[in-house]
């Protein structure tokens, strides 16, 4: 199993290219099963988690190609309804695949999802959704059994509190039903409207993508287009982290801040400065320490959860004493301790994490556990004394492309260890 050594201590200098968004791009390539024409993906990351689900894909039906960014999907026959425990439990994005298998097949066996152990993730809203579109669902053996031999049919959907994977995957299944589906209480993720605009421009009817009322109405099929993903927004906040852990001054090529919501003033207030260039953006640290600030995490355009590992990790060697409160999953702590090891003074108190900064962390040896968490480790570990050396890497795998080799760029002391 891989490790990363990192020594900390130095600043970080240079230009990191910001990759397209995971979040994303998992569900954009889900949308290919909609269509016999080919989707082509522009500014796809390559990671564990698209290749994960591109296997799935495959194993559906789609054809694929994967060269400098740009992933080609063409999914003119669909060979296989089943989505194997296998391809689905290590990536809870690949439930979404049951949306499209049913709207376009009319029935689907999809293994019940996975992904970080974050805490329960339970997929009923999703479950409810389709039921209420003409789903007839039932569970057998770990798996999703659902037929909608007539087709699915649109239908009102007030979603009881916001769920990204749950509004996206409606909007995967509503395209192509009969008739008009309304969303209310949708989640008004930056990853909610790409996806609409790319099955816009494939022919669908969607409006009000990133409020919290989406309207969808559906139509008989979808053709194929070229869409470019967004950038990553997480991964654009953790390497503005990076700076304020490690000080230094970085330019993150093809960011877009705005797409940061809440975080960015958060972040500024912390003492971060940002300014937009015509690449992108530069982040640097306007003091020695970062101060501390208190943070919740709420659906867009509040605080991302993603980020809020990495701001715990950032705060760990602020000046003053900061809440960080986690209002999204009830399990998403467990870098709290790891960061501890590296002499991190942070006590969890069911949702809040207080964090009472500490002028310098020293290296230690850490696990990783999950994906963001992970990068809170890297995070610490750029501002720390010493050596960390960062177990279970295949966590950042999933989701943070090139990571070495983007921080080894600025001047990072980071090396991968094979075992
Ligand atoms: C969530 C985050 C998303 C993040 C992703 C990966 C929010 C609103 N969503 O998206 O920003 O990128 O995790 O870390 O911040 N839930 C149910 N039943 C369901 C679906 C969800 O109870 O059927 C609950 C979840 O357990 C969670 C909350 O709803 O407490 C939000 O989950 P949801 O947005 O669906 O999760 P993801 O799509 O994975």
């Amino acid at each position: 199993m891989d490790k990363l050594a990192i020594i900390g201590g130095r600043p970080l200098y240079g230009i990191v290219p910001i990759s397209g968004a995971k979040n994303s791009a998992l569900k954009l390539m889900a949308a290919s099963l909609l269509t016999d024409e080919e989707l082509v993906l522009e500014n796809v990351p390559r990671l564990a988690d698209v290749d994960m689900l591109l296997r799935l894909l495959n194993q559906h039906g789609a054809q694929s190609s994967f060269e400098d960014a740009t992933l080609r999907l063409h999914a003119k026959d669909i060979i296989s309804t089943v989505a194997p425990y296998d391809l689905v439990r290590k990536m809870r994005a690949s439930f979404n695949v049951l949306g499209p298998l049913l709207a376009r097949e009319g029935k689907a066996k999809v293994s019940l999802p996975g992904g970080c152990a974050i805490g329960a993730r339970p997929v009923d809203l999703h479950l409810k959704a389709l039921t209420a579109m003409g789903a007839k669902i039932d569970l057998d053996e770990g798996y999703v059994i659902a037929e909608a031999p007539d087709g699915l049919q649109g239908a009102d959907i007030a979603f009881p509190f916001v769920s990204v994977g749950a509004t996206e995957h409606v909007m995967l299944a509503a395209v192509l039903a009969d008739g008009e589906t309304k969303i209310s209480n949708a989640a008004c993720e930056p990853e909610i409207v790409d996806l609409a605009d790319c099955l816009n421009a494939m022919g669908a009817k969607i409006s009000g993508a990133g409020t919290a009322s989406i309207n969808i109405v559906g139509v008989d099929r979808l053709a194929g287009v070229t869409h470019r993903v967004l950038p990553d927004r997480i991964e654009t906040g953790a390497y503005a982290m990076a700076v304020g852990a490690a000080g230094g001054e970085l330019t993150l090529a093809n960011a877009d801040i705005d797409l940061l919501g809440a975080a960015l003033p958060v972040l500024e207030k912390a003492g971060l400065s940002f300014e937009k260039t015509n690449e992108g953006v530069r982040v640097k640290t306007t003091r020695d320490r970062s101060l501390a600030v208190d943070i919740e995490t709420k659906p867009y355009p509040g605080i991302a959860t993603d980020l809020q590992a990495m701001f715990t990790a950032m705060m760990a060697t602020a000046d003053g004493v900061s809440h960080v409160k986690e209002t999204i999953f009830e399990n998403r702590f467990m870098h709290a301790p790891e960061l501890g090891r590296m002499g991190a003074k942070i006590s969890v108190d069911g949702q809040t994490a207080t964090v009472t900064g500490v002028a310098r962390l020293k290296g230690a040896p850490v696990m990783a556990t999950d994906l963001r968490a992970s990068m809170s480790l890297i995070i610490a570990a750029l501002g720390a004394e010493g050596q960390t050396m960062v177990n279970r890497v295949y966590h950042l795998d999933r989701g943070f492309e090139r990571l070495e080799e983007k921080l080894a760029e600025c001047g990072a002391l980071i090396e991968r260890v094979s075992e």
